[in-house]
């Protein structure tokens, strides 16, 4: 704990105070309000006498998947993590550092006491010592909002003071990378770690530690008190459950989307209020740069985890950006190349010197495709983590479907 005792949350909120000076405060759903109508009541009566594996049950009669990006069935882990003895840890990924993902900031900066209170029913869960939250620092907001929400929380006695501990990202896209938190949780560099073993077994400080997002734990508080219905009854195309759409680039009302889960680009087109005046629809990405550039014509697969796998693709975050006829496809690849190399934390030399390399590739008017591919097996087949092994996609997806462009 030596890393922890020159950062303490005292520290650390107080750093957030001056910060937010410069920030401006949405209105929200304060503790007060929260508990007026009803909050906090699901987490009292767990501690009062829950049993955990019926929570486990619900939750993964809900179906709800990690919603980082991976779609891990978020109860399972509770039994991973469970199964390791302690003491626990619970690690909450707040850095959504995916280019175009926003809906875990849509969620703090409205309603942050369901993510706080489905936080500490997982803590509960997994009987963890400490709950710290690993939040970007480009939501400065959000970090006010934290800072005196987790006060209220523990000046309503529902939390020891210091049990919930705030820690800042400092802009490293890899740090949201699971054991890369880890390591920054733990004041080091933020690298990822190999796995196994996973995190749920050796996480922070060594400890078994449940890692969950932000939207994840929010929907674990309704979950819980509203029912697994609300997640599990919803169907569309074969599909269940909803999802958050963060969407952007050429469309009439950029936002977050909530729809169910089976919901097509055309659908979420739709939602956010159709394409922008004097903009045709051509290209998607459907789930941050390293989900790749889909065309147009894949318009009627549903955007939920395991449906894109046989187009190369994913959802993940949900991260869906619109291109239109103004838009080139190489150039969007070439754009997400470059924020690769930028952001490889340059462990391992597939990634660090495959990115750089693809960048140089990519910007020559006719691709060496020979040579593009065999570079991108190579990352794919070699790279430690998820950045180098995904960064391919978008190269791949130019050269399939866009290759009039290159
Ligand atoms: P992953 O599938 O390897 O792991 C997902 C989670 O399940 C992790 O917590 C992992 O520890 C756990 N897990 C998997 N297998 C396990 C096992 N056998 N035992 C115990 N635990 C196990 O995926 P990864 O690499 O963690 O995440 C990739 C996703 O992250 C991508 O879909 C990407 O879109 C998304 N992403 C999201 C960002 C955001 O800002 N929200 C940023 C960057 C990437
Ligand atoms: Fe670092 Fe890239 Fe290797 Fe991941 S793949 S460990 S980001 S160098």
């Amino acid at each position: 704990h030596a890393h922890i005792d020159h950062a303490t949350p005292e520290k650390v909120r107080a750093a957030i105070r001056a910060d937010a000076t410069h920030a401006t405060i949405p209105a929200y759903e304060t503790f007060t309000d929260y508990t007026a109508a009803g909050g906090y009541e699901t987490l009292k009566s767990l501690r009062a006498g829950g049993d955990w594996e019926a929570v486990q049950d619900k939750v993964l009669a809900s179906g709800l998947r990690g919603l980082g990006g991976a779609g891990f069935p978020s109860g399972k882990k509770w039994g991973f993590v469970r199964a390791a003895s302690g003491p626990r840890y619970l690690a909450v990924n707040g850095d959504e550092g995916e280019p175009g993902t926003f809906k875990d900031r849509y969620y703090l900066e409205r309603v942050p006491h369901l993510f706080l209170e489905g936080m500490l029913i997982a803590a509960w869960a997994v009987e963890a010592e400490t709950a710290f939250i690993y939040m970007r620092d480009e939501y400065p907001a959000v970090l006010e909002i934290l800072a005196r929400e987790i006060r209220a929380l523990e000046e309503a006695g529902i939390v020891k003071p210091g049990f919930i501990d705030l820690r800042r990202g400092a802009g490293a896209y890899i740090c949201g990378e699971e054991s890369a938190m880890i390591e920054s949780i733990e004041g080091k560099r933020g690298m990822p770690r190999h796995r196994p073993p996973y995190v749920a077994q050796v996480g922070v400080f060594g400890r078994p530690t449940l890692v969950h997002n932000v939207e994840t734990l929010h929907w674990v508080a309704r979950v819980c008190r509203e029912g697994p219905e609300i997640l599990s009854s919803v169907e569309k195309n074969g599909r269940k459950g909803m999802r958050s759409y963060s969407v952007s680039g050429r469309v009439a009302a950029p936002g977050v989307y909530q729809l169910p889960a089976g919901s097509t680009i055309t659908d979420i087109i739709d939602a956010a209020g159709g394409m922008r005046d004097g903009h045709t629809f051509r290209a998607y990405q459907p789930g941050g740069p390293s989900s790749g550039i889909l065309p147009a014509s894949m318009a009627d697969v549903p955007l939920d985890f395991d449906t894109l796998q046989p187009l190369g693709s994913f959802i993940g975050s949900a991260a869906v950006v619109i291109l239109s006829d103004k838009d080139r496809a190489r150039d969007a690849a070439l754009n997400m190349l470059r924020f690769f190399e930028d952001e490889s934390c340059g462990q391992c030399t597939p990634c660090r010197v495959g990115c750089e390399k693809a960048v140089k590739l990519m910007q020559a008017e006719h691709w060496d495709q020979g040579l593009l591919e065999e570079l991108s097996t190579a990352m794919v087949d070699a790279s430690i983590c998820g950045l180098g092994q995904a960064a391919p996609n978008p190269i791949r997806h130019v050269m399939k479907h866009f290759p009039d462009e290159i």
